[in-house]
């Protein structure tokens, strides 16, 4: 069987990688740069999807910053973050929710339309619809956004029509012992000035930032589901996105994360960079965020091969 073949069925290993991204995975956690410590248990028996459905309800609340704990109380910061929590900001769960990854898989697969017809869509950090319509749709409600997005000047993030009329949810890697002063004197790039002046020019536009427990509470149940140990980094944007939308949505719809036959080393649809790290991981935990997703879903096979399309079921809906 190819490794996309046992991917699609859940049962892949970073010993199926290539050297390179073995050694990738190897080194991220013998730099264990974050400080990661983890003192959970790994669940010694593979549960089943209902169970880590209810799992994630039951611990992945999404949490933004209010302004209310140090040192952003003392810096007077509670005026800058949205008054409505992200989980009350829309009147009512949407029915139904697209997640669109940033995939080079993505082009070609005729998508647009589909993802177009759901009641909210999410979208990653650049990724633009402007040119690809046809596969990705042309329909943004939230835009999840890292830190990187907000201080490197070849985004433009100030100006950019793509951070313009959604929501957005910035995040930035934390320290694993989330203390918000360290973070906020150490990010990994200083996403906090950037955010500010963008909160004082558009005040009306929903802009939260991710509370990096949430973050990390994400990381922990990747890693107490896994076999291996997990890249000591936070998840990418794509599961953190997804977790997101779980709350907001009464069904997720999601595309080209989990590779369809379309897999190609392309790391996103929009840029001419071949690099199969994108897709698999090297930083980010990956590889398990996958097959995590993968064992949740409630689509058919075949949606999964020639879409890439996974089905969950929105946290509002499930029984517990
Ligand atoms: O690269 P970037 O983080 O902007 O992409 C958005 C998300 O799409 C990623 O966090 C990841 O979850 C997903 N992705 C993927 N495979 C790729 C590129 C992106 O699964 N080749």
């Amino acid at each position: 069987k190819s490794f996309l073949q046992k991917l699609w069925k859940g049962n892949v290993s970073s010993k199926m990688l290539t050297p390179r991204l073995q050694k990738a995975r190897r080194e991220y956690l013998r730099a264990n740069k974050l400080g990661v410590s983890f003192s959970g248990k790994q669940n010694s028996r593979k549960l089943s999807a209902q169970e880590l459905l209810c799992i994630l309800k039951k611990r992945a609340h999404v949490r933004t910053l209010d302004g209310k704990e140090a040192p952003f109380s003392n810096l007077g910061w509670e005026k800058y973050f949205p008054k409505m929590p992200l989980n009350k900001l829309y009147p009512r769960v949407f029915s139904t929710c697209a997640v669109v990854s940033s995939a080079g898989a993505i082009l070609n697969s005729s998508l647009g339309a589909e993802i177009d017809a759901h009641d909210a869509v999410l979208r990653f950090n650049s990724a633009p619809t402007r040119n690809y319509e046809k596969d990705v749709g042309n329909k943004t409600t939230l835009r999840i956004i890292n830190s990187q997005i907000l201080t490197n000047p070849s985004h433009h993030f100030a100006d950019s029509s793509l951070y313009r009329d959604v929501t957005l949810v910035a995040w930035d890697p934390s320290p694993y012992y989330a203390d918000l002063h360290m973070w906020y004197h150490k990010p990994d790039y200083n996403l906090f000035p950037p955010y500010e002046q963008h909160r004082k020019k558009n005040p009306n536009q929903p802009f939260y930032i991710l509370h990096p427990k949430f973050t990390w509470e994400l990381w922990k149940i990747i890693q107490e589901n896994s076999n291996e140990k997990i890249q000591p980094n936070p998840p990418s944007s794509g599961f953190i996105g997804i977790l997101i939308m779980m709350s907001l949505c009464g069904k997720v719809h999601v595309y080209e994360y989990i590779p369809s036959y379309r897999q190609t080393d392309l790391c996103h649809y929009h840029e001419q960079y071949y690099d199969a790290a994108c897709t698999l991981g090297a930083y980010h935990p990956l590889l398990y965020e996958k097959m995590l997703i993968q064992r949740m879903n409630q689509g058919t096979e075949d949606n999964l091969l020639r879409k890439g399309k996974v089905t969950l079921p929105g946290f509002s809906t499930l029984h517990c």
